[in-house]
């Protein structure tokens, strides 16, 4: 007796400490016994929770749902279920598992239900929360202008986000848990795939450029992948990617405008220089033809002596010579290759380009007045620096050659002068200046106030071009006014300015 005594009272001990909420109802759904955390949970004693049902303790709405439960297990049924139930005495909303078994006498007949919960109201609570903040990122994940998706070591999606799935025509649902391989077709998954497994592999995050192809357009990506560790320590690769298709085609065209514009101002050039031959080439054959016709007739009147003959064959070989002097000239000018850098004497190299140029200038008596230093180089493209040179010197010819007045000595100023950064290169006309409201534009390409048969508004666009990327340095323009010989003038002055860092300054000889 004793023995069995100490039996109930430590069955009653372990009740009340095993953390569950322990209770026994008769049929009609009064308690006949509840264990201590159920007590406190009520703050009752057991003998008031005696003979009390759970509509004494719980608010109503979530009641019947307790006592359907109820009833089934009254008819025999074990369940196992959540429940959610408000305690009326603190108004809290709980959540519990609970499980509820019939309780049956000596005859096998049912007389009342007992139960166990677990209130797993924390659980809930957390879980709740996670899935708020899912809900949040996958909102932000969904509604973000980015292409993201988690793949494992095995190809396998672990996340796409909806931009993903729409890409690929299928549902996120779909997506996640396959191999790339059964999503895409094989190479472009074997091509994501190659900076995938570099980001698992050196574990750093990297940046890339991808595409997209399928039946119908390319589409190109920017991605930044990362490496992403999971909680269960699952190595992955986590990738974000932005649409650049539109900018790559944007960047396409203009490297096409680019390329097409290049070819223009070559050409362009190649026809101006071509008309520099011609008048060039203009007077050296005429001599050569009058020597020619001269020694031909006084051969035919008996009267060229020996001397004569040497003398002319003599000053024909010299023209011819020039001649090929200056097509040379001109070849090594076309010829040369744009990517040569060297040390270029800035002296010397206007004296070049002045020398390709100067016949057509002098044709209208335009005059070259060159104030330069001798010893003064810097390091660039010669023959990238003279067509950039040239294309500011035809504009100069253009306006100078309308100028027909007595008065006016047409000129063009080429110095070089400096400041504490830098030399300037700079090119003065008198031809009057530049509109100024066309200031801004004149190095647009395209731009041009001339007529479509006179200029297609390229020159200064390659001007800019070429001293911007090539020679990297920077060029400007405005309108001046200043005198010479006595006399005002308006014009044009175009400043190149190379930083004295680049510069390589020659002091002085030794002996
Ligand atoms: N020295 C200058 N004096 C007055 N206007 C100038 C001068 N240099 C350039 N301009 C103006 O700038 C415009 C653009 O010059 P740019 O060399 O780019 O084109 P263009 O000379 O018109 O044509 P292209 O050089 O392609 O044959 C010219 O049309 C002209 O109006
Ligand atoms: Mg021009």
């Amino acid at each position: 007796m004793l023995h069995q005594s100490l039996n109930v009272n430590t069955l009653v001990s372990v009740l009340n400490e095993v953390g569950a909420y322990i209770f026994t109802k008769d049929l009609e759904g009064k308690y006949t016994y509840a264990n201590s955390l159920v007590l406190e949970l009520f703050d009752i004693t057991i003998d008031e929770l005696i003979g009390k049902d759970d509509y004494y303790f719980f608010t109503k709405d979530e009641i019947e749902h307790l006592l359907e439960n109820d009833k089934r297990v009254f008819n025999g049924e074990i369940i196992e279920t959540e429940e959610v139930l408000v305690i009326k005495r603190t108004g809290e909303k709980r959540f519990y598992i609970t499980v509820k078994k019939p309780l049956y006498d000596e005859n096998k007949n049912i007389i009342g239900m007992f139960g166990i919960s677990t209130d797993i109201t924390e659980q809930k609570n957390l879980e709740n929360k996670i899935l708020a903040q899912k809900h949040f990122l996958d909102t932000i994940l969904d509604n973000v202008d980015a292409y993201i998706y988690m793949k494992d070591k095995n190809r396998v999606f672990r996340y796409v986000n909806s931009k993903v799935a729409a890409l690929f025509q299928r549902s996120a649902d779909e997506i996640i848990g396959k191999v790339d391989t059964d999503v895409i077709p094989k190479e472009v998954a074997d091509s994501f795939w190659e900076s995938d497994l570099e980001v698992l592999t050196k574990l750093e995050k990297i940046s890339t450029e991808e595409y997209f192809e399928d039946e119908n357009n390319k589409s190109y990506y920017w991605s930044v992948k990362i490496p992403y560790t999971l909680e269960d320590n699952t190595p992955t690769v986590l990738g974000f990617s932005t649409d650049i298709t539109l900018l790559k085609q944007q960047e396409d065209e203009l490297k096409a405008k680019d390329r097409i514009l290049y070819h223009q101002a070559k050409i362009s050039t190649m026809g101006e220089m071509i008309e520099n031959i011609a008048h060039q080439w203009r007077q050296p054959l005429t001599l050569i033809s009058s020597a020619a016709t001269g020694t031909k007739l006084k051969n035919e009147m008996k009267i060229l002596d020996n001397e004569e003959l040497i003398e002319n064959m003599e000053n024909i070989n010299n023209q011819a010579q020039y001649l090929s002097n200056t097509i040379e000239d001109f070849r090594s000018f076309f010829l040369a290759d744009n990517y040569n850098i060297k040390e270029v004497n800035i002296k010397s190299s206007i004296q070049k380009t002045i020398s390709l140029i100067k016949d057509a200038f002098s044709d209208y008596n335009i005059k070259f007045l060159v104030n330069v230093e001798d010893d003064i180089s810097f390091n660039c493209n010669e023959n990238l620096f003279i067509q950039a040179l040239i294309n500011i010197l035809n504009n100069s010819k253009d306006v100078l050659k309308h100028i027909n007045d007595m008065d006016h000595e047409k000129c063009v100023f080429l110095d070089l002068t400096s400041d504490e950064n830098n030399y300037y290169i700079k090119i003065t006309d008198n031809g009057n200046g530049i509109k100024k409201e066309n200031l801004e534009k004149i190095f647009d390409p395209y731009f041009t106030t001339k007529h479509k048969s006179q200029g297609t508004g390229i020159g200064l666009y390659m001007t800019y071009q070429i001293i911007i990327k090539h020679i990297k340095t920077e060029i400007d323009v405005r309108n001046v006014e200043f005198e010479y010989k006595g006399k005002t003038y308006k014009g044009a002055c175009f400043s190149i300015a190379i930083p004295k860092s680049s510069i390589i300054e020659k002091v002085g000889k030794r002996d």
